[in-house]
C-alpha cells in the first residue's frame, strides 16, 4: 500500500507532506468510526517477548520513533498507533521559534536519505508540557522521552539555563529525557559537546533530577562526527556524571559517498538515513567497547530495515529508533522490525 502511495507524497514539498500526512493521522486515530482499532491491528504488536527493561522503565517493544518527527508532542497517541515502543517529542526549547526559512528539509531518494536544517522550529517548553500532562493524565502507558535544546538566541554561555528551563517544566510529564548537544542547524550547538561545558551541563541537570523521590533517567544525543577521542571523552562524562546513558546517534555533515548531485547533496544541515547507517552502527560498537557496556545506548540512525535494527542491538544498543526509514519504508516498517526481533 505505502508503495502505491510514496511516489505521490515525494512529488511534494517534505515538509508540507509531513503535516499533512500527520494531521490526517491525528483525525483518523480520534474521528473515524474505529480508527483507533484499525490502525493497531494494521501496524501495532503485542508480544511478550518483546517487552524491555531499560534504565528502570518498560518498553513494549524496542522500537522508538525518534526526535524531531513531533516536535510539539500533537501526535503522540496516534504515532502510538503505529506500533512505536516509545515516541521522542522534541527538540523542545524555552521559548517558541520558527526555526529556519523554508525550504529546509530536501529528500535525497538515490541515497534513501534526508538532509535537514530545520532549526530546532517548535512551540515553546509550556505548550509541550501542558499537551504531555493531559496525554499522561488520559493515558500514562505510552512511553514519552523529552529531547531538549536551547533557544537559537541563547549564547552558549548562558545554555545551561535553557536545559535547565525545559527540564524543569517537561519534569511530571515525560519518562525520560534528553540532551540535545548535537544538532548540526543551531549555531555553535555542537561547542556544548566538548568535555567542561557538557559536564557542566549534565552535572546541573543531575543535581536537580530528583523531586518526590523520583529521578528521570537522562540520555545524552551526540553527533556521529566525533573522533574517537571525542567518544572516549563521552564515555568518561557518562561515567562521572551518572547519567542514564546514550542516543547515538544525531544526523551527520559528513557528505561522503553520495549518488546524489552534489547540487542537492551540498545544501547545508544534517544527513539522516541509508548513508548514515554504517557510521552511527560504529558509534553504537565503539560506545559499548569502550565503557564495557557501562550504560544503555539508543541506537539511531539509518534504519531501514530488520536487519539494519538487528545490526544496532548487535553493537550494543538495547534499543533502537527511527525516522527517515519511517519515510522511506512507511509505517509498517515497524511492525516488521518487531517481528525479525521475535525471530
Ligand atoms: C527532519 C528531521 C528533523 C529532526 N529533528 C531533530 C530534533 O529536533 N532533535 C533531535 O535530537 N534530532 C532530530 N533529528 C534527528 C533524528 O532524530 C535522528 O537522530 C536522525 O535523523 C538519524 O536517524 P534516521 O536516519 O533514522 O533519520 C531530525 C531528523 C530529521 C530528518
Amino acid at each position: 500500500m505505502y508503495r502505491l502511495i510514496k511516489p505521490i507524497f515525494f512529488k511534494f514539498d517534505p515538509e508540507k507532506v509531513h503535516y499533512f500526512v500527520v494531521k490526517r493521522l491525528k483525525w483518523f486515530h480520534e474521528h473515524f468510526p474505529l480508527g483507533k482499532t484499525i490502525l493497531r491491528s494494521s501496524f501495532d504488536i503485542h508480544i511478550r517477548g518483546l517487552e524491555r527493561e531499560v534504565f528502570g522503565i518498560k518498553f513494549r517493544n524496542p522500537v522508538g520513533l525518534a526526535a524531531g518527527f513531533d516536535k510539539n508532542g500533537e501526535y503522540v497517541e496516534a504515532l502510538s498507533d503505529l506500533g512505536f515502543g516509545f515516541i521522542e517529542v522534541g527538540t523542545v526549547t524555552p521559548l517558541p521559534q520558527p526555526g529556519n526559512d523554508l525550504p529546509r528539509m530536501f529528500r535525497l531518494p538515490d541515497d534513501e536519505a534526508l538532509i535537514n536544517r530545520m532549526g530546532f522550529n517548535n512551540k515553546g517548553v509550556d505548550i509541550l508540557a501542558e499537551r504531555l500532562r493531559v496525554l499522561k493524565a488520559k493515558d500514562n502507558s505510552i512511553v514519552v522521552g523529552g529531547n531538549i535544546g536551547k533557544n537559537k538566541n541563547t549564547p552558549n554561555e548562558e545554555a545551561v539555563n535553557d536545559y535547565v528551563k525545559c527540564f524543569d517544566r517537561l519534569f511530571d510529564v515525560v519518562d525520560y529525557f534528553v540532551v540535545n548537544v548535537s544538532s548540526p542547524n543551531t549555531p555553535g550547538l555542537r561547542a556544548l559537546q566538548e568535555k567542561e561545558p557538557l559536564t557542566l551541563l549534565l552535572n546541573t541537570l543531575q543535581e536537580r533530577n530528583h523531586k518526590n523521590g523520583i529521578s528521570r533517567p537522562i540520555l545524552l544525543k551526540i553527533a556521529p562526527d566525533l573522533s574517537n577521542e571525542q567518544l572516549d571523552d563521552i564515555v568518561d562524562i557518562v561515567k562521572v556524571t551518572g547519567i542514564a546513558g546514550v542516543i547515538a546517534t544525531n544526523t551527520t555533515i559528513d557528505r561522503s559517498g553520495l549518488y546524489t548531485a552534489p547540487e542537492l547533496s551540498a545544501e547545508t544541515g544534517g544527513l539522516s538515513g541509508k548513508p548514515l547507517t554504517q557510521r552511527s552502527t560504529e558509534v553504537i560498537r565503539y560506545l559499548s567497547e569502550k565503557s564495557n557496556r557501562a550504560f544503555p545506548i539508543i541506537g539511531v540512525g539509518g534504519i531501514h530495515s530488520p536487519q539494519d535494527a538487528k545490526d544496532k542491538i548487535e553493537a550494543g544498543a538495547s534499543l533502537v529508533q527511527l525516522y527517515t526509514g519511517f519515510i522511506y519504508e512507511g509505517p509498517g516498517i515497524v511492525k516488521r522490525i518487531c517481528k525479525e526481533l521475535i525471530r
